[in-house]
């Protein structure tokens, strides 16, 4: 069975999801640990209420990212990390991580990429008053939210009188889709 590491700073839904996929044994992996840069975070709370190892630490206590990611890749290869997993991880990843997991580090993004990459994706579809928009699961490089694209799925939002419902429709399918395509990629390392 291969190891995953989750990335996350803040509630950590999609993490949730992962747990209770692996829980479940819909994904074949081990969430070896949690990784996050917000020590307070909903989603460390997730892990200690399912025993799950988890490293916090704060970005600001490192002279650079380069120390920072690789005090990480301690973690990292302590717990044998196959695949990285970010779930609503709010740092770019660096060259010393994106080095020693060439294919191995993927993100979810609540927008159809490469329109809306970065900051609140939601809210710039809405400015942009598009009737469709989606998830993508894509492999991370070295910029924000421009990797290849490796599972897609669209929502029409034309229906949806709120910012909350399509949020709620957005989650819902992230939940889903995440741990099928972790899966995928699992099988295909
Ligand atoms: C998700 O919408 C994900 O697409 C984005 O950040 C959000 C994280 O939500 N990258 P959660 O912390 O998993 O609830």
């Amino acid at each position: 069975m291969r190891n995953i590491a989750i990335f996350a700073s803040g509630t950590g839904s999609n993490f949730q999801a992962i747990i209770n996929a692996v829980s479940s044994k819909e994904l074949k992996a081990n969430i070896t640990i949690l990784i996050s840069d917000k020590p307070n975070c909903k989603a460390i709370e997730k892990a200690i209420a399912k025993n799950i190892h988890y490293f916090a630490f704060k970005a600001k206590n490192y002279s650079s990212k380069e120390a920072c990611e690789k005090d990480l890749l301690i973690h990292l290869e302590e717990h044998k990390v196959d695949l990285i997993v970010l779930a609503g991880y709010m740092r770019l990843i660096g060259p010393t991580l994106l080095k020693k997991y060439p294919n191995r580090i993927i993100n979810i993004h609540p927008s159809l990429l490469p329109t809306f990459k970065g900051m609140d994706a939601l809210g710039q579809a809405m400015k942009a008053n598009v009737t469709v928009t989606g998830v993508t699961v894509h492999f991370v490089d070295a910029g924000m939210d421009t990797g290849a694209i490796i599972s897609q799925e669209s929502l029409n939002i034309e229906s949806f009188a709120t910012r909350e419902e399509i949020e709620t429709a957005i989650h819902k399918i992230e939940h889903k889709l995440y741990p099928k395509v972790i899966n995928k990629v699992l099988e295909d390392l």
